[in-house]
């Protein structure tokens, strides 16, 4: 039997992090305490995650021609995932995200595109070939608009379920898009941008996924940081709450969770079980600094979740 793989389009980033006691305010110029390089980038944080427990995982983006793009290939390969879909761009610079980190570990990024930025219907092509066969496609909001429309086309067209972070928040997602997501798991601060109020709780996250639903998306998953996560489905509705964690840094958060719901739903698990696993990978990957250095492997993500398997559901 071929194993269920899971398919990522998206950005691949390098990340520029500093660390510093506080963020600065506009103007002011701050000593920091650390910098580091870390391989980065929403699509490529999913590709990673999804690998490192243990499924397998193609990946389909553009690094630049610069020194950046070998490290992010070599790092992508190393956690497993299939590279043969990734694009060496040598007219672009790598992605590159610049990454501020307090002592409280809220963060501030700047995105610069780079390579990320000249994805295009080439790449959806070479994305449309390696869907065949796919338990799930993973989508964020780092490369083109249209070029993510498109992937979910051809999602949609393969019968491959679109899962949709849409991250960074946007305010202008196209309408058409919203009825070829199986699966959208905006933050608070995202779902804020897309139906227009505050979400802080479960009751403004239920009328939130109700619009969302109205849109045409199947499941909304609402992720409500330290509270937990609201999930809402055509039949029902629950909460799950967060694992409690040492907190250190929450780069890549989001994407560690959207990793562990792909890598429950590959291995068949069914959607309460996969927000589950979601929480626990997020959980996991604030214990650690940076972003893909911080996601589990599968070793400490199961023996995170049977230290945990008598917490109040
Ligand atoms: O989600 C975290 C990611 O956002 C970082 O790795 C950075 O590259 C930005 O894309």
């Amino acid at each position: 039997m071929i194993q269920p793989y899971v398919v990522v389009f998206g950005s691949i980033n390098m990340d520029l992090v500093a660390k510093t006691p506080r963020l600065p305010t506009p103007g002011e110029t701050l000593l920091g305490s650390r910098f580091s390089t870390v391989p980065g980038g929403k699509g490529a944080n999913q590709a990673v995650a999804v690998a490192r427990l243990g499924i397998p995982t193609r990946m389909v983006g553009r690094v630049g021609g610069d020194s950046f793009g070998q490290a992010l290939l070599t790092s992508l390969q190393a956690a497993g995932v299939n590279t043969d879909g990734v694009l060496l761009d040598a007219s672009n610079h790598s992605g590159v995200a610049m990454i501020a980190v307090d002592d409280r570990s809220e963060n501030h990024i700047i995105v610069i595109p780079g390579a990320n930025g000249q994805v295009n219907e080439a790449d959806v092509e070479r994305l449309a070939d390696r869907l065949p066969g796919a338990i799930a496609l993973l989508l964020q909001l780092e490369v083109p608009l249209a070029t993510v429309y498109s992937a979910a086309q051809a999602a949609h067209r393969a019968g491959v379920r679109v899962i949709l972070d849409p991250a960074p928040a946007s305010s202008e997602l196209p309408p058409e898009l919203y009825s070829l997501v199986d699966i959208i798991t905006p933050n608070a601060v995202e779902v804020e941008q897309l139906v227009g109020f505050p979400v802080t709780d479960t009751a403004t996250a239920a009328e939130a996924a109700n619009i969302l639903h109205q849109r045409g998306v199947n499941i909304a998953v609402i992720k409500l940081g330290a509270q937990g996560v609201f999930c809402s489905t055509q039949e029902d509705s629950f909460f799950v709450p967060a694992f409690q964690v040492q907190a250190v840094d929450t780069v890549a958060a989001g994407d560690s969770f959207n990793g562990g719901l792909a890598a429950a739903l590959a291995e068949g698990h069914a959607i309460r079980q996969a927000i589950t696993w979601g929480a626990a990978a997020g959980a996991l990957s604030v214990t650690k600094s940076g972003a893909q250095s911080s996601l589990p492997d599968r070793a400490s993500f199961d023996a995170f979740l049977k230290a945990n398997s008598d917490r109040p559901a």
